[in-house]
Formats: C-alpha cells, sequence, structure tokens
C-alpha cells in the first residue's frame, strides 16, 4: 500500500511516500529556516504563507522522486494536530483534496506520533509495548506506547519544551535560530564542568521543569556582559546540554523502570543532540535496556514519518472524511 503523507505543521513543508508503513520510497523537505531565522522565531503568518506556496512542488517532487503519479497512490495522510493552526490547515485542505479527487482514503496523523514512528522506520524490529520520550520544539512527554496507535502520556514538561529551552538558551548565547544544532556542535569542545547550572524539580514525578534552566543560562550571560567578563560559550553550551540530557535521562529511565519496560526509544528533533543520544544511550546499556532513536535525518520534521504512522492509523480503521479539522492542541490519546 503506497501512502502519500503530507506535513505542514510549524516550519518545514514536507511530503513522502511511505510503501506500507516502513519503506520510504521519497522524502521531501522544504526549510523555512532562513526567513523566520531574521525574526528569531518562527512567525506563524509567514509559515502559513510559505505553506501555501511550496506544498504543491514539493508535493509533486515527493511523487517524482518516487516514479509515481497519484494515480499511484493509495490513500494521503496528513498532519492535523498539533502545531501552529494556519500551518496546519495548508496540509489538512490540501490532503482532502487529492483524497477528494482521486476518492482515496484521508488519514489524520497526530504530529508527536509521527515523531514516535520515525523509529519504525529506522528500525526494522520495532513493535509496541514500548516506552518513549519525546522532545521537540514544541513537546518533551514520556508516553507508553501500547500499540501502533494507542498512546498514553505519563509525564510531561510544565513549562517550556527541551527544544524551545535549547533555542532561548541558544540565543542568550548569540546563536541564530533555531539553535539547538549550534548548542550542539558548541558543546563538542566545551568543558562541562565548568558553570553549574541549576535542574529545577517538578511536583509531578515524571513531569519536567526547564524554565529556570534556560533563565539561568541567561543571566549568566548577562551578569557577564555587565561585568565585562567574558563567557566560555562552548563550556556553557556543553553544560547546558549535559544538564538537559541528565534530567530526560533520569527521569525517563525511572518511568521505564516504574512501568516495567526494557524496550525504550527516543523520538523528536532533540534527538538529534549528541550528548542526549549517548548519556541515554550508556545509562541504556547500563539498565540493560534495548534503546532505539531514529536516524538523525528522520529527528525533526519530515512526512516520511507521518505516512509510517498514517499506514498503522489505516490498518486500525481511523480513516478521515471531508469534515476533518485541524487542532492547534490535542491529546495523544484522542483519535
Ligand atoms: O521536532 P522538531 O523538528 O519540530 C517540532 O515538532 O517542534 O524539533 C525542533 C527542535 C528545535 O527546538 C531545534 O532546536 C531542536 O529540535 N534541535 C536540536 C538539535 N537539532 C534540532 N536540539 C538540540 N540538539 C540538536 N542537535
Ligand atoms: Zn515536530
Amino acid at each position: 500500500m503506497k501512502i502519500l503523507a503530507i506535513e505542514s505543521s510549524c516550519d518545514e513543508t514536507a511530503a513522502a511516500v511511505v510503501e506500507n508503513g516502513r519503506t520510504v520510497l521519497s522524502s521531501v523537505v522544504a526549510t523555512q529556516i532562513d526567513e523566520h531565522k531574521l525574526y528569531g522565531g518562527v512567525v506563524p503568518e509567514i509559515a502559513s504563507r510559505r505553506h501555501c506556496e511550496n506544498i504543491t512542488g514539493v508535493t509533486d517532487e515527493a511523487l517524482k522522486n518516487a516514479g509515481l503519479t497519484l494515480d499511484d497512490i493509495d490513500a494521503v495522510a496528513v498532519t492535523n494536530a498539533p502545531g501552529l493552526i494556519g500551518a496546519l490547515f495548508v496540509g489538512v485542505n490540501f490532503a482532502k483534496g487529492i483524497a477528494a479527487a482521486k476518492n482515496i482514503p484521508l488519514i489524520a496523523v497526530h504530529h508527536i506520533k509521527g515523531h514516535i514512528a520515525a523509529n519504525y522506520i529506522t528500525h526494522a524490529d520495532l513493535e509496541p509495548p514500548y516506552m518513549c520520550l519525546v522532545v521537540s520544539g514544541g513537546h518533551t512527554h514520556i508516553v507508553k506506547v501500547n500499540s501502533y496507535t494507542e498512546l498514553e502520556t505519563v509525564g510531561r514538561t510544565t513549562d517550556d519544551a527541551a527544544g524551545e529551552a535549547f533555542d532561548k538558551a541558544a540565543r542568550a548565547m548569540g546563536f541564530d535560530y533555531p539553535g539547538g544544532i549550534h548548542i550542539d556542535n558548541a558543546s563538542k569542545t566545551g568543558d562541562k564542568t565548568k558553570y553549574k547550572l541549576p535542574r529545577p524539580a517538578t511536583k509531578g514525578e515524571y513531569d519536567f521543569s526547564f524554565s529556570g534552566l534556560k533563565t539561568a543560562v541567561i543571566n549568566l550571560v548577562h551578569n557577564a556582559k555587565q561585568k565585562g567578563e567574558e563567557v566560555d560559550i562552548n563550556s556553557l553550551a556543553a553544560s547546558f546540554s549535559y544538564t538537559v540530557a541528565d534530567m530526560l535521562t533520569d527521569k525517563f529511565i525511572a518511568a521505564a523502570k516504574e512501568y516495567g519496560y526494557n524496550k525504550i526509544a527516543l523520538a523528536g528533533g532533540v534527538a538529534a543532540n549528541s550528548v542526549l543520544r549517548s548519556v541515554l544511550s550508556q545509562r541504556a546499556e547500563k539498565e540493560g535496556m534495548k534503546l532505539y532513536i531514529p536516524t538523525i535525518s528522520l529527528c525533526g520534521d519530515n512526512a516520511a514519518m507521518i505516512g509510517c504512522q498514517g499506514y498503522y492509523e489505516y490498518l486500525e480503521g481511523n480513516i478521515a472524511d471531508m469534515s476533518l479539522n485541524a487542532y492547534a492542541t490535542k491529546k495523544l490519546h484522542m483519535l
């Protein structure tokens, strides 16, 4: 079964063709980052406009790269939540148009479920149940993946998402948006013990809080500036990366133990972070847990992961109709 998948929830317009869930025939991502960079973050109205301009070309390219036409496509899957509402609507309406014109099933995909599904493309042997840590620009969740389509959140951030904390700390350090990758690169030559950063506590056992940590970085940089002192940015980046990676890893491993999982996975844009990948891998090995991490190219937003999750939604009979709506927020366990 060949699914054409569309993703437009934030600042990437993406289309992919995925066969039987796990075989990616093509995947095209048009990023808008260079334009949003000018404003230090994603400007929703600009994102919607660029999606409108790019979506047809990106979809044509995905079909062409797969050596197919729309007549070869069996279903169309689209991210309909969560994300920027105007951006989501572009993808949803485009997908509806294709489904109606070609009389093929329309499948709605939750963006976070898509991120988790990136692991199925990377790892042929991965099947639910397992526990997943989803870390992106908008989300930080510990999720029980009970089946391909039934997921349950057991912990989440109470303020900033991990990626948001990376981007805001990066801005204070003088890096362009999105700064996660720049902190990652800078941390490679830094001394992680040079700066001591706080690890904010939370009420919920498996919840996270990054706002205090982000503020600590901003204050450290501002105070140094006022005193005319130099900040060793590489060491601050290393310290920040290890603090975030340790906070995420400690709670995630504790949750996996509590709920009895020895199969765990990582997903989302921040899953590309080299420090997090290494700290979590080491802990998982020590605990005798099998860890699955998506290949770097599938960590950030893409449509291949949406096509993969779309396939499993289809098998479950989760087919949408022309009343399909887009939602800026949506709980993971809701269809
Ligand atoms: O999943 P994603 O592409 O979009 C959302 O659904 O939010 O995640 C984007 C986030 C951004 O905050 C970006 O800075 C972060 O992922 N990110 C990273 C790295 N690569 C991307 N954060 C830390 N280290 C990286 N290497
Ligand atoms: Zn995402």
